[in-house]
């Protein structure tokens, strides 16, 4: 499903606006600067857990051969964290923590996006050979999705009401 159909579905089952005016500080997300060492022969980016990233890496995975037009993620973890970085071409990342939405263009191999939990997020505007890497701070596990837009705003509210 894509997000304009998500978006046709109405306000209570549509995930974030993909193209929301950004408010406040991002919500709760926030662009992580990664060392770049320039080189003539080619530049060299790294990343180490608990140094760049808040936590230890458990998992990597990577996005690529995205069509023109579709969009990824549409979801949100109960306790993953991630960083997100494009380590060729370039796409959006809408983020939304349940009270305010925020739009990151990645186009920058030294440049992630961290993402807490309990972030709703949709990735899309993918350039053509553009590769979305991701460092995660857990293995793999579909309990720890929120698939469902309300789900995750539910639990929002519940945590925020303690
Ligand atoms: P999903 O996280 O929904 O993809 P995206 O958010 O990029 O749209 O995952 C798509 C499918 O891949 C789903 O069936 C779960 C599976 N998957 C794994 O098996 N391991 C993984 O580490 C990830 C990220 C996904």
């Amino acid at each position: 499903m894509t997000i304009l159909d998500r978006r046709a579905l109405g306000p209570g089952r549509r995930a974030v606006d993909w193209n929301p005016t950004p408010v406040g500080n991002g919500a709760g997300c926030r662009l992580v600067p990664l060392p770049k060492i320039a080189d003539p022969r080619g530049n060299l980016t790294f990343l180490e857990g608990r140094s760049q990233v808040p936590f230890d890496v458990a998992r990597v995975y990577w996005l690529y051969d995205v069509p023109g037009g579709e969009s990824r993620g549409g979801h949100a973890h109960r306790e993953l964290e991630q960083v997100i970085i494009a380590v060729a071409g370039s796409f959006d990342v809408v983020v939304d923590d349940g009270a305010e939405t925020a739009r990151f263009h990645l186009n920058r191999s030294y440049t992630g996006l961290y993402l807490p939990r309990l972030t709703w997020r949709e990735l899309g505007n993918f350039s053509s050979g553009s590769v979305c890497l991701v460092m995660a701070s857990l293995p793999y596990s579909e309990d720890d999705y929120y698939r469902d837009y309300d789900g995750f705003l539910a639990a929002r509210a519940a945590e925020a009401a303690g």
